[in-house]
């Protein structure tokens, strides 16, 4: 083959990964990864590193292809790495951060309740999150599109951003959380380092329907056409938080939820005397701060959708690590009554067993192909959720949250911070929580769309929600 000039190779897209690229040109499913730098970043190792990158996941040096002949999704994949970081000098960033002070924000500022301290990082965070690259095949502008691009942004004369942003489809939240451990040790070693000691060795992973282990995902064909109608007419149409607004267009906002490590601990202690999980836990104290937030009357029920994400990499077949990238979560959708007056920990039970009663029963292989349908159905037809907000539960959780300990490589590196998650606005929940256990402490960043959600009613929600969870830990301690 020497001489030749390789041509890229092609994969067709599968049925989850098309489900993104439908609904990542609508607002959900662009992720992002924003670094916090206060030591000066050396571009060109930085740029050396995301290409070895770059060679060892070749998905990530990919194009999102559309055959309009076909009508089909493919990654093409180039033999090289081609990714620019696009540097923002002080002044060009300070443009951008100027013009992200909307009115609105100012307004909030007036308020005297609440006083939100919206840092430029938090800024340029929300900023990348809304960019969208990505075009849905039907309109003009399309074109083939990377997966992944960097920027790197001057803060002020001691604080870069550094901002990783990639196509859902290519990358879910466990693969971005390795790609930060990834290129943080290449930049330590100066962009260099063992090519592939880990993950995906130079190839592109198959996509999770075809690693779904032998008979895990069959369903009788009566059962399909019930369960559908029973999507359909059950997550769809449950009750969702107060729009603020439905017309304009919408954007990603993000609001943070942190704990003390104190707190965290009691809270993971109160979890595992239980045998339920974080997600669990955080999924009832939304629930009970979206309940709450509507002013009920004390006898009205409401009923909920909760949406837990599950990474399915170790139960594949064969089984992948965290460090394979690509998009290998299933949800499972479950809905809940929820009444005035309910208790912290008896709601976090109930959502833990109907999820992994849900599990048990195989609904995240079975009920795959169903939700990403009902996706697309829904991006289609928005009309089928409540003000046509796409809205498709109130709240959705990761199984797992992420953990990290490493303290030390972020202060050689001068890493001040960090923040992943990714876009809402397009078909999702209402709160999207992105957790991370970081040294000890809860830290999630809580994405919502808007202006269908204020920012100020996230940011009551959110604190309502951090002092449940606090005060469901100090009665647990009176306990004894
Ligand atoms: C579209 O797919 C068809 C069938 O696989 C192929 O022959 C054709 O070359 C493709 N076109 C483009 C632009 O990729």
């Amino acid at each position: 083959m020497s001489g030749e000039p390789q041509a890229p190779e092609e994969r067709p897209v599968g049925g989850t990964e098309y489900s993104w690229c439908k609904a990542v040109p609508t607002g959900t499913g662009t992720t992002v990864l924003a670094l916090l730098l206060s030591k000066p970043p050396e571009i060109s190792s930085i740029q050396t590193a995301l290409h070895n990158l770059q060679n060892s996941h070749p998905i990530l040096r990919s194009k999102l292809h559309f055959n309009t002949t076909t009508r089909t999704f493919s990654y093409l994949i180039p033999p090289t790495p081609h990714l620019q970081i696009q540097p923002f000098d002080l002044s060009s960033t300070a443009r951008i951060l100027q013009s992200l002070h909307t009115p609105n924000d100012n307004d909030d500022d007036d308020d005297d309740h609440h006083h939100y301290s919206i840092t430029p990082f938090h800024l340029i965070l929300e900023h990348e999150i809304n960019q969208n690259t990505w075009r849905d095949p039907d309109q003009p502008s399309y074109a083939d599109e990377d997966v992944f691009f960097a920027s790197l942004y001057t803060l002020s004369e001691a604080q870069w951003a550094l901002t990783l942003r990639l196509h859902t489809s290519a990358c879910d939240r466990t693969a971005a959380v390795s790609l930060l451990k990834e290129l943080l040790t290449l930049v330590v070693n100066g962009g260099e380092g063992e090519e592939t000691e880990f993950g995906d060795k130079g190839e592109v992973n198959l996509g999770i329907e075809e690693l779904i282990p032998a008979g895990k995902a069959n369903k009788p064909f009566w059962a399909r056409g019930v369960d559908m109608l029973g999507y359909s007419l059950n997550s769809l149409r449950t009750a969702t938080l107060d729009f603020r607004d439905v017309e304009s267009p919408r954007n990603t906002q993000v609001v943070t939820l942190q704990m003390s490590s104190d707190d965290t601990q009691k809270l993971l202690a109160g979890c595992k005397s239980r045998e339920i999980k974080l997600c669990a836990v955080l999924a009832a104290a939304g629930l009970i701060a979206a309940y709450t937030s509507k002013h009920l009357p004390d006898h009205q029920r409401e009923k909920y959708a909760v949406v837990t994400l599950t990474d399915c990499r170790s139960i594949l077949d064969p089984a992948l690590c965290s460090h394979h990238l690509g998009f290998y979560h299933s949800a499972i959708t479950n809905t809940h009554d929820i009444y005035a007056e309910e208790n912290l920990w008896e709601l976090a039970k109930r959502c833990y067993m109907s999820f992994t009663n849900a599990k048990n029963s195989n609904k995240h292989f079975t009920d795959m192909s169903d939700l990403n349908f009902l996706m697309v159905k829904a991006i289609e037809n928005p009309g089928l959720t409540p003000s046509s907000s796409l809205r498709t539960a109130v709240i959705s959780v990761f199984e797992d949250p992420v953990i990290d300990d490493s303290d030390g490589i972020h202060q050689q590196l001068g890493l001040e911070d960090y923040v992943g998650c990714a876009s809402v606005h397009g078909v999702g929940p209402s709160i999207g929580i992105f957790d991370t256990i970081r040294n000890g402490g809860l830290r999630c960043a809580c994405v919502y769309p808007s202006p269908l959600h204020s920012r100020e009613q996230m940011q009551e929600l959110i604190d309502h929600m951090r002092r449940i969870l606090v005060d469901a830990c100090n009665q647990l301690e009176s306990e004894s």
